[in-house]
């Protein structure tokens, strides 16, 4: 049994979908592993840590994925990738699920058996495998370091012979994984935090956290059976905007995290929202990829809106490459460990829900229900 694991190729991807840790284990199970060379490079694991792990290193990504068994990656595979593979394959990395259609396409074409991590489903078993819960929380980490980084004020309280320094005031908008995380962060740091969130179940996390939970008085709670938000009504809508304008006047820092699963981003701060901001006020924008909380956030800039700063970088778990990194290789690790029998073969097992409910394409064909409604 071969796994290759590819290097990345988008131009803001740093993490890479092996460490040397994954692959002491997999080594361990009697599988060989073959690493594209400089696979680690943007996450500081060298060709040499991975060999020490017991891989190979292949000079391209066709080298690497030629007669693989599994192929691993952190995004949708580059079509000289998927043309190397062979007819029967597992594929397993963030497809992008509901991106660009022609690449998910090409990978049942190539006869495929590609696995979305991002669709794997939220249920006990799976939580080691959950690759949107240990990128979301680094990020959530990571969106509050770069505000503060950026800040020109300070976040704690101090009390200095000079005069009272104020505590920053941090709302956080969307109290999902990256949220939580957001708030515990802001927390860390000393400021005054609050936070909003369209599920009522929310509320309890946020006070727990030792934020202020703002939600609109009698709104229905918005949440599916899978604990993810749904889309407001119009007037739902119009009555969070009401509130998180009034809130948002008096913040300093605005960190968005709210989306939708298979919707675009729902836009939460309006520009005349920006407008009453004080100057030297910060939004960081996390759902900036997806279309963005914020109309006037733009991908992978920092701009500035009437004095203003509103940060959209794209890829924040990238931004810590290395523990981002780590914690998508055991995810992955994990998630392949399904489907490895004792005597070290692939053994998929099309009953296991866990399976079934990232299973994008297979046998030639596109499977998963997501396309099919
Ligand atoms: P997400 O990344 O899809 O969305 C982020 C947050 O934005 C969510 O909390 C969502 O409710 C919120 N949101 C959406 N529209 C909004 C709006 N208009 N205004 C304000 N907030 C809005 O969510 P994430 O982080 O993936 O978590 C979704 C749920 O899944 C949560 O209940 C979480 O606790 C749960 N979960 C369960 C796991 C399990 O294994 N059982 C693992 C991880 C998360």
């Amino acid at each position: 049994m071969k796994i290759a694991v590819l290097a990345e190729t988008a131009s803001d991807e740093t993490r890479v979908a092996a460490s040397p840790a994954s692959v002491k284990a997999f080594v361990g199970k009697g599988l060989d592993i073959v690493i594209q060379a400089g696979a680690g490079n943007g996450s500081f694991f060298s060709d040499d840590d991975y060999k020490s792990a017991g891989a190979t290193i292949a000079k391209t990504a066709t080298a690497a994925a030629k007669g693989a068994d599994i192929v691993l990656s952190v995004r949708r595979p580059a079509a000289t990738a998927v043309k190397a593979m062979k007819k029967g394959a597992v594929v397993a990395a963030q497809l992008d699920p509901f991106g660009d259609r022609k690449d998910i396409d090409g990978l049942a074409k190539a006869g495929l058996t590609a696995f979305s991590m991002e669709l794997i489903p939220r249920i006990t078993r799976a939580q080691s495998m959950d690759v949107l819960s240990s990128q979301a929380n680094l990020a959530g980490y990571k969106a509050v370091v770069d505000a503060a980084e950026q800040f020109s004020r300070a976040f704690p309280m101090m009390m200095t012979a000079a005069g009272t320094v104020p505590p920053a005031k941090v709302f956080v908008m969307g109290a999902g994984v990256a949220g939580l995380q957001a708030i515990a962060t802001a927390r860390r740091l000393g400021a005054v935090v609050s936070a909003t969130d369209v599920r009522a179940a929310a509320g309890e996390q946020v006070a727990s956290l030792g934020a202020k939970f703002v939600f609109v008085e009698g709104m229905k709670d918005s949440s599916t059976e899978g604990g993810y938000a749904k889309e407001l009504s119009d007037e739902d809508k119009k009555k969070q905007a009401e509130l998180v304008a009034n809130h948002i006047k008096g913040q300093d820092v605005v960190i968005t995290t709210a989306l939708i699963p298979g919707r675009p981003a729902p836009e939460l701060v309006s520009k005349a929202m920006v407008e009453t901001m004080a100057s030297g006020s910060i939004i960081v924008d996390m759902a900036v990829e997806r279309g963005g909380n914020c109309p006037l956030s733009k991908a992978g800039k920092v701009v500035s809106h009437k004095g203003v700063t509103i940060m959209g970088y794209t890829n924040l778990p990238g931004r810590l490459s290395g523990n981002a990194s780590s914690l998508y290789a055991k995810n992955l690790q994990n998630f392949i460990d399904l489907m490895i029998s004792e005597d070290s073969k692939l053994a998929i097992d099309w009953e296991d829900e866990i399976i079934t409910g990232c299973a994008l394409t297979h046998d030639g064909k596109v499977i998963h229900p997501i396309f099919n409604k």
